[in-house]
């Protein structure tokens, strides 16, 4: 098995630097909207997961895929996620914190993640039990979380829905919440760059909900592989359809769970 997921995990990675040589340096064209105006799409997220899709079809033909632009057999029980421009509209807007994800998730959960920055020549990925590794500015790294072990001093990372001004589950609460307890928090606006740099150990916790599979899955391993831990918001176990995600360096972990519990209470 552990050869058979190094080999997806080298087609992951080769078909995400192909997307990525697509995608940097250009801009971005005909924006539209799509639930709602604050939720964009371009021209550029369906030509790279049209690029994505092709290329999985002819390397892994035996494997579905689901993306964000395109869709897919969501039943499938082995399938490639895949988010074409994970933080659109960073990407938009000209602002580099975007990547393309992909990820390889079976009836256990993530075997294969990778996730890059094309604008940061950043890339992040993992399999299972294989550790988790980042290239950056072509230096390549093992991965490891931070050993950050106080909310008090933790940077911490989170996001919220496109339907934020009428959704009253909108993480507001949350956001203010956290923003008195811990160290900081920011909001950068790619779920999947958010997951990675828990991985990473620049952030030490993230918390999201209303999350979509292509946006966490690749990302959750990452963090896994890179020592840390992945749960939904109430601690029970991640599971990457289910669209909520607490990530963390694992010593803060139960603190961030217990704090969104006293803001639900
Ligand atoms: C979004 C980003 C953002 C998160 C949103 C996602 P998109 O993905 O990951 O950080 O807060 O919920 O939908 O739309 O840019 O692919
Ligand atoms: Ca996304
Ligand atoms: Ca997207």
């Amino acid at each position: 098995m552990a050869s058979e997921l190094d080999d997806a995990l080298a087609i992951a990675r080769q078909v995400a630097g192909e997307a990525a040589a697509l995608l940097r340096g250009v801009r971005a064209a005909d924006v539209r909207s799509k639930s709602n105006p604050r939720d964009l799409v371009t021209e550029w997220d369906t030509r790279a997961e049209e690029l994505v899709r092709a290329r999985l079809a002819a390397l892994t033909p035996d494997i579905p895929m689901v993306g964000e632009e395109g869709g897919g057999d969501a039943t499938a029980a082995r399938r490639w996620l895949v988010d074409p421009i994970d933080g659109t509209v960073n990407f938009a807007h000209g602002l580099p914190l975007w990547t393309v994800s992909i990820a390889l998730e079976g009836a256990a959960g993530g075997e294969v993640g990778v996730v890059t920055a094309p604008a940061l020549g950043w890339t992040f990925w993992a399999r299972r039990a294989g550790g988790a590794w980042a290239e950056r500015g072509g230096e390549l790294a093992a991965l490891a979380v931070s050993g950050v072990a106080e909310l008090g001093s933790a940077l911490l990372v989170t996001g919220f829905p496109y339907d934020r001004a009428t959704n009253p589950r909108n993480n507001f609460a949350e956001w203010e919440h956290f923003q008195r307890r811990a160290g900081a928090c920011r909001r950068l606006g790619a779920a999947s760059l958010d997951l990675c740099l828990v991985a990473s150990g620049a952030l030490d916790g993230y918390w999201e909900r209303w999350l979509q599979p292509w946006d966490v899955a690749a990302g959750a391993l990452v963090v896994v592989e890179a020592g840390g831990r992945v749960t939904d918001t109430r601690g029970e176990p991640f599971v990457a359809t289910a669209g909520d995600v607490v990530a963390s360096n694992g010593a803060i972990h139960d603190m961030i769970v217990s704090e969104l519990a006293e803001v639900r209470s």
